[in-house]
């Protein structure tokens, strides 16, 4: 008898938004990792994440307002929250997106300031060498071209994960 392997996977996607920016990015990157065949997407709010979501998570994508050049308060709270769990999140999948004001106002800085918490926890990170190499960010209000990068950011990102679960 041929036994299928079930390769399910979770990708978490939580993210702050004050003014709605965030927000669309956001979703934008639930539905391009939603389109991955086994992949389960939760989208929600960093203030109703908690620290045991990101622990049930294979995948986690975070997404930040730009803030004086790194992630916004709330953010903080959850990924200083995470501590619990240190050690726990080793080898899942991690990546960022940030909404920012203005060309050159701190969001790669942002997106770091993300990567940074996550490799600290052992996380793996993917680059990608075509564009928005740190992770996806859009000026003001994100526009198609920004929200189609941030569908292809949640489908990496699901397809990376799958492949390690494998
Ligand atoms: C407290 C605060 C700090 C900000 N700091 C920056 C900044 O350093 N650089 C920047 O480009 N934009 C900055 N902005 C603008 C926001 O990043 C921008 O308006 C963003 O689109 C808001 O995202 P949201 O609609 O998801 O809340 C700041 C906004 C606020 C409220």
């Amino acid at each position: 008898m041929k036994v299928m392997s079930m390769r399910r996977i979770t990708v978490l996607v939580t993210y702050y938004s004050r003014t709605g920016n965030t927000e669309m990015m956001a979703k934008a990157v639930a539905e391009g990792a939603s389109k991955v065949k086994d992949v389960e997407v939760v989208l929600k709010r960093v203030e109703d994440t908690s620290v045991e979501d990101l622990l049930k998570a294979d995948a986690i994508i975070i997404g930040s307002p730009t803030y004086y050049g790194q992630l916004a308060w709330p953010v903080k709270k959850l990924i200083d929250e995470s501590v619990k769990y240190h050690g726990r999140l080793e080898g899942k999948v991690g990546a960022a997106f940030t909404s920012c004001g203005g060309l050159g106002g701190g969001a790669e800085t942002t997106l770091l300031s993300i990567i940074k918490a996550m490799l600290i926890h052992g996380m793996i990170i993917q680059g990608n060498a075509e564009e928005y190499h740190y992770g996806v960010v859009a000026i003001g209000e994100p526009d198609e071209n920004a929200l189609e990068a941030c569908r292809e950011l949640g489908r990496r990102v699901a397809e990376l994960a799958l492949k390690l679960k494998a």
